[in-house]
């Protein structure tokens, strides 16, 4: 959660945080896709936390307005806007942790993987310019399909020479922060106590909620096993069927992606305890990328966590091989369309 970020702390420079660590806002965060449903309400959130010096908000348009109006918040972050391609360089320099919510939504009867052939381009775009401006950057990927960005911003990355596996991150926290609702409803547990590891990708049967290793510990029947695992996988078809065409999730988005990056900033902050699932760079299975608990430090990914693939259920470790495919398909969809350019 977005713990403690909602008091201006840095204001009190040596005021001492709960985790025992000072409290100082030091840290610079931009946003591409700053202007739209998820990257506005993002802004707000970001703009809230004590550990935030500047908030520098890109957009193609609609940006100038955002900025003036977020602002006036008397938080520490100083706001700017940059607007168009000339001004994407100026607003990466410098940046600590860069946030990628650019690109379309889903309408209904839309997979993640219609977006493929929009979405796909302008992140190789925006991550040409991140290699150039901001190589040392934690970089965080929303922009969907996720399963492919995230392999093609990897690509970009290596043809530019400055590929860090452990600072890319594709955001899934979504996916836990839904599994954490559905479950806490679901067996009636106090919502704050309960976690939940996703793992493997972000698309359909690609997101696999371990319930089994829910925490607290709690017994599911097979029943309540498929049902919840079902929910997990299709709630962002659940918005988009709401939403009824105007778009996917944008407000739990916002709110999942905020709680990302108040993760990484306490992580490069010092903070030695911050776990969080993400889809990235990966030796868990045989796939090059997949989503699972990593520990975040400093320099971004500090460990994996192998023994979460131990002792999984049976339906889970069955669910697990029924996902490789697709997951395989969409990496390699996403890497040949970066290396097939000219
Ligand atoms: P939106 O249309 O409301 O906003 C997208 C913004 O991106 C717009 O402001 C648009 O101007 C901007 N944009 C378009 N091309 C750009 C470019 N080349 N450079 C910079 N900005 C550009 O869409 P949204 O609801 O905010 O969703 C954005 C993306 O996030 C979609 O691809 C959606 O599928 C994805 N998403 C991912 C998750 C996840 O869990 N990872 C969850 C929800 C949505
Ligand atoms: C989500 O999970 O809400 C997002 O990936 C958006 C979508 O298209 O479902």
């Amino acid at each position: 959660a977005l713990r403690g970020s909602f008091a201006p702390k840095a204001e009190k420079p040596n005021q001492m945080s709960h985790y025992g660590l000072r409290v100082q806002a030091s840290y610079k965060v931009a946003i591409l896709g700053a202007a739209g449903g998820i990257g506005q309400p993002l802004a707000l959130l970001i703009k809230m936390s004590p550990l935030v010096s500047a908030l520098n908000l890109y957009d193609i348009a609609n940006v100038k307005g955002v900025a003036a109006d977020l602002s006036h918040c008397n938080t520490p972050s100083q706001v700017l806007d940059f607007t168009g391609a000339l001004e994407l360089g100026n607003c990466l320099k410098g940046v600590d942790v860069v946030v990628i919510p650019a690109g379309v939504p889903r309408m209904p009867d839309m997979t993640r993987d219609d977006l493929f052939n929009i979405n796909a381009n302008i992140v190789k775009t925006l991550v040409e310019a991140v290699a150039d401006n901001c190589p040392d950057a934690f970089i965080h990927i929303i922009s969907n399909p996720v399963n492919s960005t995230v392999p093609i911003a990897a690509e970009v990355l290596k043809q530019k020479g400055v590929y860090d596996p452990k600072k890319l991150f594709g955001v899934t926290t979504l996916d836990v922060v839904r599994a954490n609702t559905f479950v806490a409803q679901k067996k009636n547990l106090k919502l704050i106590d309960v976690d939940v590891p996703v793992i493997g990708g972000h698309a359909g049967i690609t997101i696999l909620p371990l319930l089994s290793k829910t925490k607290p510990s709690v017994s599911f029947t097979d029943e309540e096993i498929e049902e919840l695992t079902v929910r997990i996988q299709n709630a962002g078809t659940e918005v988009v069927e709401a939403k009824a065409g105007a778009g996917s999730a944008t407000l739990s988005m916002a709110y999942a992606a905020a709680r990302f990056v108040e993760s990484s900033l306490r992580a490069l902050d010092g903070d030695g305890d911050v776990y969080e699932c993400s889809y990235a760079q990966s030796d868990m299975t045989d796939l090059p990328f997949f989503a699972s608990r990593i520990k975040l430090g400093i320099k971004g990914i500090e460990a994996q966590i192998p023994s979460d693939l131990q002792g999984l259920s049976e339906y889970e470790e069955k669910a697990l091989e029924a996902l490789k495919p697709e997951l395989k398909a969409s990496i390699e969809k996403g890497i040949a369309f970066v290396q097939k350019q000219p």
